[in-house]
């Protein structure tokens, strides 16, 4: 197989919480729509290391992830060798905390999902409908002592606002999508799922880096300070865990990511 990706930057960045047309809440999970309660591909799962099995998954190959313009190109040769090829249009970043993907029982404090729909899907909500319509990358991150010069440009666009839920932040500035990049990019998790917020749609492919990327308390406060519509701090918007139902999780089997 070969997963080719081409990652055309918009930078936006959006809040997840409750979205402007529907109602839905992470405390009332109850009330989410039935395909979320009875799918059986559904998104967050626990990741096990252990369990998960080894292929080869190729290196990921960036193509101009370090250009601020328009086009980046992934490259993905190979995992069961299905016959999976084409072009994703990067169209939201977004954050959960903390992290709706556990590996090996351990939650982080935040989790990037960096949304691409397949362009021949023409836009997010036509690819929605088709299975193979989006990749995530998800990138964990954790808690160090230091600030993340890399992830500055953005974590200072986000503190300048005041961000409530329906909020949608553009950054304006020279923003390369290789900040969301931990340095090892080698060493990653497969499986197939769903949206993680109504409508659970059972149409991604994710792909999760092992490797965490490092930021500050700071940091971590300014991305994830949103405000309900009450007034509040939103204090978290995870997806609790759902069942693999039979799927296989796929872990690379690069003899330096063990
Ligand atoms: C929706 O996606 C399908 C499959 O990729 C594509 O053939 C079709 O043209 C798309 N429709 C629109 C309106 O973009």
């Amino acid at each position: 197989m070969k997963l080719s990706v081409n990652f055309i930057l918009i930078a936006t960045l959006l809040v997840v919480g409750s979205l402007a047309a529907d109602h839905w809440t992470y405390s009332h999970l109850d009330e989410w729509p039935i395909n979320c309660q009875s799918g059986k591909k559904q998104s967050p799962i626990a990741i096990s290391k252990r369990n998960a099995i080894r292929i080869d998954l190729k290196k990921l190959k960036f193509d101009n992830y370090d250009n601020d313009d328009i086009k980046t190109t992934l490259e993905n040769n190979g995992h069961t060798g299905g016959g999976l090829s084409s072009t994703y249009v990067l169209d939201n970043i977004h954050f959960h905390w903390g992290s709706e993907h556990t590996i090996d029982g351990g939650r982080h404090p935040l989790e990037a999902h960096l949304v691409h729909y397949k362009q021949t899907c023409g836009n997010m909500v036509n690819a929605s409908n088709y299975p193979d319509g989006l990749v995530v990358l998800a990138v964990m991150f954790d808690v160090a002592c230091c600030t993340n010069k890399d992830l500055a440009i953005v974590t200072n666009s986000v503190k300048s606002v005041s961000k409530n839920l329906h909020s949608t932040l553009r950054i304006q500035d020279d923003f390369k999508p290789e900040v969301f990049l931990p340095d090892n990019t080698k060493c990653y998790y497969m499986y197939t799922g769903s949206l993680t917020t109504p409508g659970c749609n059972e149409v991604v492919t994710w792909l999760m880096f092992e490797d965490a990327i490092s930021i500050s308390q700071t940091q971590l406060n300014q991305l994830s300070q949103v405000y309900t519509d009450a007034g509040k701090l939103l204090s978290y918007n995870f997806r609790p865990l759902q069942e693999l139902h039979g799927r296989k999780v796929f872990y690379t089997s690069a003899s330096d990511c063990d």
